[in-house]
């Protein structure tokens, strides 16, 4: 599918068809090619949980504002954030290290310049490594809706949902902050499309100071 094709089909569909599933192998495939997206050193702050059972996914719609896609979806997944993912050890951060060594971006006594360079970026103050974890994540998040569509699939991201609850109620451990929850699927059969929703011009967007 064409990128602009891509860009106009996507939509935030409110119904899905729950006798529909997603096989493993697509689902894949479109977390893959969202692995694709650029970050911030590439240290790729995200991770997945993918839910797929009715239980949890049930459990999940309890603190969602009982919206029924999360529990129509035949996947769901909360989209995580991970607040330390700058931090020296972290195993994501060591395997970028070493990455960038190895394909000679970094040379070996760059170490303390790269991870000093992390630290005044993403520990400045008490919002830095949230705005760091969860732009990334963010920019993953819309790769994973188009990747969906360019997949024949239909999603729907969402953050009406009770943040500490739903840590809670999966285990999340507190590094994490989830930025969206995203339902994938196909949609409902004959299910009537509202007209596309309006979106800011140019010159909405463009400001000056
Ligand atoms: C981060 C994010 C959170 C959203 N949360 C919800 C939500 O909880 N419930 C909902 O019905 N729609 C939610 N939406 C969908 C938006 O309302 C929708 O994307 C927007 O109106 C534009 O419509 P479109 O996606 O069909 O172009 C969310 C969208 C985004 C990007």
């Amino acid at each position: 599918m064409e990128y602009n094709e891509v860009i106009h089909k996507r939509r935030a569909i409110n119904f899905f068809d729950p006798e529909r599933d997603i096989d493993t192998q697509t689902l894949n495939k479109i977390i893959e090619d969202a692995a694709l997206t650029p970050s911030s050193f590439n240290l790729q702050p995200w991770n997945l949980m993918v839910l797929r059972g009715k239980e949890e996914k049930e459990k999940l719609k309890a603190l969602a504002w009982d919206q029924p896609k999360v529990a129509e979806a035949p996947v769901v997944l909360i989209v995580l954030a991970d607040r330390n993912g700058w931090q020296e050890g972290h195993p994501t951060v060591e395997k970028n290290w070493e990455e960038m060594v190895a394909t000679g971006a970094m040379k070996p006594e760059q170490r303390d310049w790269f991870l000093g360079a992390a630290k005044s970026l993403y520990n400045w103050n008490s919002e830095a490594d949230l705005a760091f974890a969860a732009k990334n994540t963010g920019f993953f998040g819309m790769s994973l809706m188009y990747a969906a569509t360019a997949y024949g699939l239909e999603s729907h991201p969402m953050d009406g949902f009770d943040h500490e609850g739903v840590r809670k109620a999966f285990n999340i451990p507190d590094n994490y902050w989830i930025p969206l929850l995203l339902a994938v699927g196909h949609r409902k059969p004959d299910l009537e499309l509202h007209p596309p929703k309006w979106r800011k011009t140019v010159d909405e967007i463009v400001v000056s100071f």
